[in-house]
Parts: structure tokens; C-alpha cells; sequence
């Protein structure tokens, strides 16, 4: 980790300033707002991007509120992605695929356009750490949430062949019958079947610091050499699951680009520019946490 970072430009926040925010209950452990405000001061952009806690039964009039209020679109995060998904006039195929929306753009026509950009996020990630998933491999992503769906959508969107697997059966079943073309693995069985996989994807809680087993580290003596594991967990930055892989000579890839990766497109749509993901915004946001 970097200590010494270049100072940034001062944020420049005028009458015409371009305004967004994250909505979440809570909200207050987002990193949205440091990486998206580092990224105004950078490109000079005047603009500002602010957390914005709404209860669930708010959500609907805390949306309506900010596009009425000029806002030019909001970051969706947990409880909110299913609701977001139900108000969005314009979803885009993303959106659909993943039955989420964690991106919401107020259109100048007055629709508002919902997104879903973790899984372009995810696959973004891995392409960084020049490991793209390839057509026709499989992949093996455990656990069965918003998350999963939105990983799995991108992946087979590559031509990947996915399997899923969760503690709780019927959920994994009922994702793999939203997404035709996914297989399902009973959770006691996958450590015993991992040699089949190209990629493992931990798209769960678990390892992750307060989550409900920080020190998850299942067995990975039946993956094959070339296996790639990825955790989407990025606190700690180096989860127990990476740290077992990487100590068995596999390659791995944190949560920490995918989070960086899916804020690409909400950024260009609000604030015109593409912003870069690079070792300073790397940096920037770890020394935020
Ligand atoms: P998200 O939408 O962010 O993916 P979620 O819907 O709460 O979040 O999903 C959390 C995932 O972590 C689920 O797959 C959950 O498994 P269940 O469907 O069986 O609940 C998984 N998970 C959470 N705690 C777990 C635990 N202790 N052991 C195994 N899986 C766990």
C-alpha cells in the first residue's frame, strides 16, 4: 500500500455542478463516495457524488426526489437493487439478465435507465489482471444472491459454461432457472469436484471481515494447476480463500477491481468522462478504508 499519494486537485463544485450519489441502508460503509469524488477531482470535473441513506419504504420518494432535484442519476447498493430494478422505466440487457439494477441514470427525457454493471464489473476485473475468462471453459461460483446472478450473466455472456453452487439448494436452483444453461452443484460436493473448473468464484459473504465466517477457507487440494480463483469479498484485501490458493501456486483476483471496474459506467453517464482504473485509484481507495 502507497502512503505518500500525490495530492489531489481541489473539487470544483459550482451552481452547475453534475450530481449523483449512492442510495443504501445503510450506506455509511460505502466506498463509492471516495472513489467517485477522487475521480471528480482528478479529471477537474465539476460535480460532487454523496451518500445517500434511505430507509426501504423511502426508496421509491428518495429516487423521485433527486431526479427532481436535477440529480443526473444515483449507485445502488444493498437493500435497494430488486426495488431499483421494479422503478426503472428503460432497463438495458445487463439489467434484465441480472434481475438488478445498481445503476440508475435520469435520462434528459425524463425515463429513468436502469443498469446493472457489477458483472461487466467482475469480467472487467479479470481482463485487468490479464486472466479474461475464455469461451467454453466452466466455472464454478459459490453462492446463489444478487451477486451470483449478476457474475454468472457476464460470464456466460463470454460463451463461459457456469455452475453454481449454495448452502441453500432451492436458491441456486431458482438462479439457474432464471439464467437457462446453468448447472447446479450440491454445496457438499463441489470441494471434491473442482479439478473440472477453469475458474472458482466466491460471489458469498464469506471472508469477509464481519461477514458470518471471516476465516472460510475451503479445501482446494482437487483444483487443477490452472485453476483461477476469484473472491468478490474485497475487506480484508486478501481473503483467506485467495491467501489458500495463492499459497497452492494458483493465480488469483480480488474483489477490490470489480469494485472499481462496475463504477466505470455510472461515471461516464453522470459525469462525461471515462475515468481510468489504475494503481493511483487503486491506492486512493484502499487508503479511504
Ligand atoms: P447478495 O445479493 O449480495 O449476493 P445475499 O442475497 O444475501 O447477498 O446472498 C448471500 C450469499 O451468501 C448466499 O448465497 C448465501 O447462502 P444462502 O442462500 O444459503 O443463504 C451465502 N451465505 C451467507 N452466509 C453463509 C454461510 N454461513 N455459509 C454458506 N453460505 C452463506
Amino acid at each position: 500500500m502507497t502512503t505518500s499519494l500525490p495530492t489531489p486537485a481541489p473539487q470544483i463544485i459550482t451552481g452547475k455542478a453534475r450530481l449523483a450519489g449512492v442510495l443504501g441502508w445503510p450506506v455509511e460503509h460505502s466506498r463509492s463516495p471516495a472513489l467517485h469524488n477522487y475521480w471528480l477531482r482528478r479529471y477537474g470535473v465539476d460535480g460532487a457524488y454523496v451518500p445517500l441513506p434511505a430507509a426501504p419504504e423511502y426508496f421509491v420518494a428518495a429516487v423521485l426526489g433527486l431526479q427532481a432535484a436535477g440529480f443526473r442519476g444515483a449507485n445502488v447498493t444493498i437493500p435497494h437493487k430488486e426495488a431499483a430494478y421494479q422503478l426503472a422505466d428503460v432497463l438495458d440487457a445487463s439489467a434484465r439478465r441480472a434481475g438488478a439494477v445498481n445503476t440508475l441514470v435520469f435520462r434528459e427525457d425524463g425515463k429513468i435507465l436502469g443498469l446493472s454493471t457489477d458483472g461487466g464489473g467482475f469480467v472487467a476485473s479479470l481482463e485487468a489482471s490479464s486472466l479474461p475468462p475464455r469461451p467454453q471453459t466452466r466455472a464454478l461460483l459459490l453462492g446463489a444472491g444478487g451477486a451470483a446472478r449478476s457474475v454468472a450473466a457476464a460470464l456466460q455472456d463470454r460463451g463461459v459454461k457456469v455452475a453454481i453452487t449454495n448452502r441453500t439448494q432451492e436458491r441456486a436452483e431458482a438462479l439457474a432457472a432464471a439464467l437457462p444453461g446453468t448447472d447446479v452443484l450440491p454445496w457438499h460436493v463441489w470441494e471434491q469436484r473442482l479439478g473440472e473448473f477453469a475458474l472458482l468464484v466466491n460471489t458469498t459473504s464469506l471472508g469477509m471481515e464481519g461477514g458470518p465466517d471471516p476465516l472460510f477457507s475451503p479445501s482446494l487440494v482437487h483444483a487443477s494447476d490452472h485453476l483461477v480463483v476469484a473472491d468478490i469479498v474485497y475487506v480484508p484485501r486478501v481473503t483467506p480463500l485467495l491467501a489458500a490458493a495463492t499459497g497452492q501456486g494458483l493465480r488469483t483476483v480480488g474483489g477490490l477491481g470489480m469494485l472499481l471496474h462496475q463504477a466505470r459506467l455510472g461515471f461516464r453517464e453522470w459525469f462525461g468522462v471515462d475515468p481510468q482504473v489504475d494503481d493511483a485509484t487503486r491506492d486512493y481507495v484502499l487508503n479511504s478504508f
